[in-house]
């Protein structure tokens, strides 16, 4: 099957259908992923938009992720809420499943926050634990599966984007300072994204285990690449739902439903992280 690709009048079709239903101008986009999605509600002056409104965006069919955008005001400043993003596994391609951050771009957003859920392959991490991504693996993409696969829009980005440092450092250090204040010690770590979804084998595990990898996850990095090449700032945050690690306890099996249920446990802690960091951020 070909790939398909969205074109750059494609996203203009999405970003107008976006405008006539908001006059407020985000500067900064929130990615939320499984059972995360909490943190729109702390937004005063929301706009509320169905993905279902936007053409070409890709509607998920994800237990405990909503399809929408709620555009409006947090901590004094104008930030863009995508709840429910989709994923490369519900067969949408590369190009599809990062549209979204296509529009934020083109609506404004320069600074965009992503969370999700990961399993934790680093010993020292904790079910429950925050991780701030310091660099990721793209697993799909060395593959040949990259976002960037295809035209490259030159008025986008360029056709090679440096990658040298995906994640904000700047804003990883205000993370580590704000979650000292706040009580808590920030884990730091590499990402490794797989494409799922089915969860990862011992071998996998261990393979991943030996390449570097803190914490896996089957989100977040195709719209980090894509933010990337249009130069926008990004942070992101993993909460650690589970362990993933080669040798678990007999017996033990993993479940969508754990993942969603340890990931509202560490809504409160996320939610007070993202809201002193947009408070700290520059317009
Ligand atoms: N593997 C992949 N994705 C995940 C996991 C996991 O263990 N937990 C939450 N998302």
């Amino acid at each position: 099957m070909m790939a398909t690709f969205i074109s750059s009048s494609q996203i203009d079709e999405a970003v107008t259908a976006v405008k006539q239903q908001t006059n407020q101008q985000p500067t900064i986009g929130l990615v939320l992923g499984s059972g995360l999605g909490g943190l729109a509600d702390a937004i005063s002056t929301p706009d509320v938009i169905s993905s279902a409104t936007i053409p070409h965006w890709p509607t998920s069919t994800v237990a405990g992720h909503h399809g929408r955008l709620v555009i409006g005001s947090l901590q004094g400043k104008t930030v863009l809420v995508l709840q429910g993003r989709s994923h490369y596994y519900e067969g949408y391609s590369m190009s599809q499943i990062t549209l979204p951050v296509r529009v934020m771009h083109r609506l404004g957003v320069n600074t965009m926050i992503v969370t999700n859920a990961a399993g934790g392959i680093n010993p020292v991490f904790k079910p429950g634990d925050i991780m701030v991504i310091r660099d990721h693996l793209n697993l799909p993409g060395m593959a040949g599966h990259n976002p960037l696969r295809g035209p490259n829009d030159d008025s986008a980005g360029p056709r090679f984007p440096d990658m040298t440092q995906p994640y904000d450092p700047h804003l990883r250090q205000t993370a580590h300072a704000i979650a000292a204040e706040l009580g808590f010690t920030l884990q730091e770590g590499v990402y490794s994204y797989v494409a799922g979804p089915s969860y990862e084998t011992p071998a996998e595990l261990h393979f991943l285990s030996s390449i570097g990898a803190d914490a896996v996850g089957m989100s977040t990095v195709p719209s980090v690449v894509v933010a990337r090449h249009a130069g926008m700032r990004v942070v992101g945050f993993s909460t650690i739902t589970n362990m993933a690690v080669p040798n678990p306890a007999p017996g033990t099996v993993l479940t969508h439903e754990e993942v969603l249920e340890t990931g509202k446990i560490v809504i409160p802690r996320l939610t007070a992280l993202i809201q002193a960091l947009i408070e700290r951020l520059s317009r």
